[in-house]
């Protein structure tokens, strides 16, 4: 099965990914992901995508495009999930010509409880574990005693910068998949857990 998670900044995409891909085995392709891992690697497209991070904006589809078709090869075109992406209509109609999508599950939050999850996120240097910071006693990741730390994304301007940039940009590839019949929303307003229990319902 190849899936899109889609919803805004904060979300929980990533939070939902992890126990999508522990129980149904599908491989977890985040842009958001690949995009640290160059910055931490100071590679060239992480010095690109930094400079567009670190101010809420889209990094150039061309860019992100280049990236996405890379790890759609790895993981054999199929039995996949994009969390991340696509995140505009072109970057959707570029998918349409790769690859096919079975389900798009857009987890559907008030936008007002954002701000405070996303600048309240620390994730872990060695695992990726997240959480929020009222619920770690220390700096360390209780699930492998790594460093916990702040994306450079989530302080508070920027972060209004990435909820106005999924307003105008992402918001639309909702009625975009709703189109291709292919849309499930899910209420992303409980606890973790009994978001998970409607995506099983929709993934079966
Ligand atoms: P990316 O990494 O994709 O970030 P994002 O879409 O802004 O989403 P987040 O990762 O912030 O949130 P999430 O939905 O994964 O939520 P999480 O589970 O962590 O992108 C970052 C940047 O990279 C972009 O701004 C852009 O610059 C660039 N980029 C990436 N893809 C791109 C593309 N396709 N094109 C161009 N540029 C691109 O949860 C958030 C917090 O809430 C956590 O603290 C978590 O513990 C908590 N939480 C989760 N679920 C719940 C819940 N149910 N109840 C209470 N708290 C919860
Ligand atoms: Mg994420």
């Amino acid at each position: 099965m190849n899936i899109i998670l889609l919803g805004a900044p904060g979300a929980g995409k990533g939070t939902q990914a992890l126990r999508i891909e522990e129980n149904y085995r599908i491989k977890h392709i985040s842009t958001g992901d690949i995009f640290r891992h160059h910055m931490r690697q100071q590679t060239d497209i992480g010095n690109l995508a930094r400079s567009y991070i670190k101010k809420g904006q889209l990094v150039p589809d061309e860019v992100t495009l280049k990236i996405v078709e890379i790890a759609l090869e790895d993981a054999g075109k199929i039995n996949f999930m994009l969390d991340g992406f696509p995140r505009n209509i072109n970057q959707a109609k570029a998918l349409d010509g790769l690859v096919a999508i079975d389900k798009v599950i857009n987890i559907d939050v008030d936008l007002k409880v954002l701000t405070d999850r996303i600048c309240g996120r620390r994730n872990c240097m060695e695992c990726g574990y997240t959480a929020h910071v009222s619920t770690l006693s220390d700096g360390v990741c209780p699930k492998c005693g790594g460093e916990m730390y702040q994306r450079v994304d989530d302080q508070e301007d920027t972060v209004r910068s990435r909820l106005e940039v999924y307003t105008a940009q992402t918001a639309p590839l909702i009625e975009y998949y709703e189109a291709q019949g292919k849309l499930a929303s899910v209420n992303g307003m409980g606890a973790p857990d009994e978001v998970f229990a409607e995506i099983r319902k929709v993934l079966g």
